[in-house]
């Protein structure tokens, strides 16, 4: 291995293509990312066909501009790690070619990583980031770190991790083991992913998509109390009876032997919004609003339309009533998620939470689990929000441990679109 530990980091799970290299697991040189939104807002959602065919069209570009914001060539580089699942099948199909192709002609090593181990690693890389730059501030004369606080503050330590994302919401016991990393399931959804019903709820609002940064943006100019919104608790005796899980995210990982306090499920509550918008007469609204964002004529290419920023715009755009229904959806989601991720920490034992994926860009998120982190007297962290998202850092950055074990993908390596994190 050359003196650098650089791992070029390739991600085509959903709809971006991603492509970043990174230091030793620690320093992301570059992190490029090419978005689809362009191609799926019209439609609501990810549309996989078009997924894979813009995957194809950036995956060369991706990766040359990342080896150049980064200054290395491809001799520089000691491996190659690609996403190789959970994911859209075609989607993953074209990262995984191309970094093997990649691979196979410099004679670079090929790491596989899990995209929910990516997502983890977005909050390590972050970690390490600090670490490293903590320490040489520390060496250029700046305040002197404790050697307790400094191990108490190492990224390397047990996590109960929080990925909750578009395809995602799981809770994960990670602990650092022999040089690698090793996870156990505790919780996960049965139906919908917290991310899923942003979008979904989005939608049927006729706000715009990706749904999460529009409700984030509106819900700071309703009323989180307005709506109240409840979250049952999860009903696991059919599930545990051996019926087939209900959606993509369940088949990652049995909840066979989960406990029932930290299994979610989000599709109860985007019927609850579905029915408030009926009962209460939003529906015209709803689509007067989805036809101002995105009309239907295809011949006008119309820049994807982005959140209001002011309260004067978002009152232009919402009514009164329905910019408290997005508040208090909010509420509730985050509420939820906060309920459970503390209730399994306590029960684990864990100190440290991670929260990782796209909805942890979320700023009520944010700012509700670093306040209850503080009152209860433990560490959650973040990734910075372009590391929320999905992007090529967070791969390269979950390789690194990999590389300095030596496990590497065979030539057979294949998309797996229901892989399970272990
Ligand atoms: O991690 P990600 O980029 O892709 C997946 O692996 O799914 O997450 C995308 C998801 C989308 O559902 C999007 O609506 C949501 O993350 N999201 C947010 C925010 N930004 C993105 N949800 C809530 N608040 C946000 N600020
Ligand atoms: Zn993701």
């Amino acid at each position: 291995m050359s003196s650098r530990g650089l791992i070029l980091g390739i991600e085509t799970s959903c709809d971006e293509t991603a492509a970043a290299v990174v230091e030793r697991g620690a320093h992301a040189l570059s992190s490029v990312v090419a978005s689809q939104i362009a191609t799926h807002a019209r439609y609501g959602g990810v549309v996989p066909e078009l997924a894979s065919r813009e995957h194809l069209r950036a995956i060369v570009p991706v990766v040359r501009a990342a080896l150049e914001q980064a200054q290395v060539t491809l001799a520089d580089l000691d491996a190659v790690a690609v996403t190789s699942g959970p994911g859209l099948a075609g989607a993953l199909l074209v990262g995984i070619t191309y970094a093997k192709a990649l691979a196979f002609a410099n004679q670079l090593p090929l790491i596989a990583v899990n995209h929910l181990e990516g997502h983890i690693h977005a909050v390590l890389l972050q970690e390490r980031e600090n670490v490293t730059n903590s320490s040489s501030a520390q060496n250029a004369g700046a305040e002197a770190v404790h050697e307790g606080e400094e191990r108490e503050n190492s990224p390397e330590q047990d996590a109960l991790a929080l990925v909750v994302s578009g395809g995602h919401t799981h809770l994960y016991l990670a602990h650092p083991s022999a040089g690698t990393w090793r996870y156990r399931l505790i919780g996960r959804t049965l139906d919908d992913a917290a991310g899923e019903a942003y979008d979904k709820v989005a939608k049927l609002l006729g706000l715009g998509y990706p749904g999460g940064p529009w409700i984030d943006t509106l819900a700071q100019f309703g009323n989180p109390r307005a709506v109240p919104f409840s979250f049952a608790q999860v009903k696991t005796k059919a599930h545990l009876a051996g019926k087939a899980p209900r959606t993509k995210a369940a088949k990652t990982a049995p909840i066979v032997r989960l406990d029932p306090r930290f299994l979610f499920s989000f599709s109860g509550i985007k019927t609850a919004v579905l029915r408030y918008v009926e009962l209460n007469g939003l529906r015209t609204e709803a689509d007067a609003r989805a036809a101002r964002l995105y009309p239907q004529n295809p011949g006008s290419e119309r820049a994807v339309a982005t959140p209001p920023q002011t309260k004067e715009e978002a009152q232009t755009l919402c009514s009164e009533t329905t910019l408290n229904l997005v508040a208090s959806f909010q509420h509730a989601v985050v509420g939820d998620l906060m309920k459970k991720t503390f209730a399994a920490a306590e029960s684990l034992g864990a100190q440290r939470i991670l929260v990782t994926g796209g909805v942890a860009a979320n700023r009520e998120l944010r700012a509700r689990f670093g306040a209850e982190a503080a009152r209860r007297g433990v560490r959650v962290s973040f990734p910075t929000l372009a590391l929320s998202t999905d992007n090529a850092a967070m791969i390269a950055a979950a390789a690194w441990p990999r590389l300095l074990t030596c496990e590497f993908a065979s030539d057979t390596l294949s998309a797996d679109p229901a892989l399970a994190l272990r």
